[in-house]
């Protein structure tokens, strides 16, 4: 029923939906390109399956009236937009152990521009000895195309960062810390109490050069190091970084261990100290829980998500952290309740397939993985 209920959403939602009702050969979206069906995360022998597949479907969709009952009415206020921040280009590749060509780097972000995506974190200026995959920071940030109206902020860990990103071109840059003492030495070598004081000169400088600094709180559900984490130990670090003016901040549970309660619980504390306008949820996908954490967070108030296309991502120095929420589960889930993402899925999909192309791997949103079987 479920699997039936997913391809009546894709015939019939809005905005980003799949159009099945076109004549002809391509699965096509109603303001995107026609694609075939091996630009979509296949290898191929997908075209065939979705020919037989789009006969099959008003047979299957007969009776499922009653289910499209299951409507946002029972679920609390959810907001009725969400701005998607896409980390896929720092965040999904900074783990790769093979280099990414920068040319490849380049048009992956260009195609998330494609798509629609408003925010896309590019890459971040830390040290090439700690993340080599990010060492050419500068060419790709001096290569994508600034798509206007999107932003393309970056990680700095330091002030050398923030300097040579600014140098590159960035106009919104992020600081990244914890709420976990062990994380952050691990992460960026230095105490909780340090790397306050790291920021804090980062945002000096960022406010005399009119950038916004958006900040980012680790280990909120979890931590691989120190186990479980108060609530009320990210409310401190969370309400800190949003003393020192950062616009927004991003709880990440870092090695995605929270379950939709403990998010609950946590939430519940730092909302206590920092309004949920300025916050946002940042969800990796290790035990399966990301959705339904974010979606916790979407019914407290929260309307900003971070999500990865293709589900990549993890972090160098949290052992055992996968991916990140697949942006395209993420967008279609959002699509489903109404709420507007102003992102094109069939683009998304693209991207994602581009990249684990680049990649030689299989995409990790399940999203892509249900089209290609169409
Ligand atoms: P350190 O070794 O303590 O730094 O590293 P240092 O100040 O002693 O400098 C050592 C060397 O690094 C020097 O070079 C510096 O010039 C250089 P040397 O003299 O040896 O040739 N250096 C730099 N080079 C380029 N850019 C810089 C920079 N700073 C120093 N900005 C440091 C401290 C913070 C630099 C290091 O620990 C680092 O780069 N860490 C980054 C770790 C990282 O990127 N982690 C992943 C991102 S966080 C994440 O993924 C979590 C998140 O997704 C949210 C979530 O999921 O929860 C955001
Ligand atoms: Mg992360």
């Amino acid at each position: 029923m479920q699997e039936a209920l997913g391809k009546k959403r894709r015939e019939t939602q809005g905005g980003a939906s799949l159009d099945f009702t076109t004549e002809g050969r391509g699965l096509t979206h109603p303001a995107g390109r026609r694609s075939r069906g091996s630009q979509i995360g296949c290898r191929g022998g997908c075209w065939a399956k979705m020919a037989a597949m789009r006969k099959e479907l008003p047979r299957r969709l007969l009776g499922l009236k009653f289910l499209q009952a299951v409507s946002t009415s029972s679920m609390g206020t959810l907001p009725k937009q969400v701005k998607i921040v896409e980390v896929g280009p720092r965040d999904g590749l900074q783990n790769e152990k093979n280099i990414v060509p920068t040319p490849v780097k380049i048009k992956l972000i260009d195609m998330l521009s494609e798509a629609g995506l408003s925010v896309i974190e590019a890459t971040s200026f830390v040290s090439p000895k700690w993340v080599p995959q990010m060492a050419d920071h500068t060419e790709v940030l001096k290569g994508i195309q600034k798509f206007p109206g999107v932003n393309y902020p970056v990680l700095t860990p330091n002030l050398k960062g923030f300097e040579a990103a600014v140098a590159a071109g960035a106009k919104e840059v992020a600081i990244f810390g914890a709420a976990s003492e062990l994380f952050t030495k691990k992460n960026i070598n230095c105490s909780m109490e340090e790397s306050l004081q790291r920021f804090d000169a980062i945002r000096k400088a960022a406010q005399s050069a009119n950038i916004p600094v958006r900040g980012y709180v680790s280990c909120v559900l979890g931590c691989p190091y120190e186990g479980k984490i108060s609530p009320a130990k990210v409310a401190e670090v969370t309400k800190k970084l949003y003393s020192m003016g950062c616009y927004e901040i991003s709880l990440g549970d870092t090695i995605g261990v929270g379950t939709p309660g403990i998010m609950k619980d946590m939430l519940s504390a730092v909302m206590q100290e920092v309004p949920p306008a300025a916050l946002a949820v940042h969800c990796h996908d290790t035990y399966g829980q990301a959705l339904a954490n974010t979606l916790m967070a979407l019914q407290m108030g929260v309307s900003v998500v971070d999500s990865s296309v293709a589900g990549l991502g993890g972090c160098p120095y949290a052992q055992g952290a996968s991916g990140n929420l697949a942006t395209e589960d993420l967008v279609y889930m959002l699509e489903g309740l109404g709420i507007h993402t102003g992102v094109n899925l069939q683009k998304l999909l693209e991207a994602g397939n581009f990249i684990c192309q680049a990649l030689n791997r299989k995409t990790g949103s399940k999203v892509a993985q249900a089209t290609c079987k169409l």
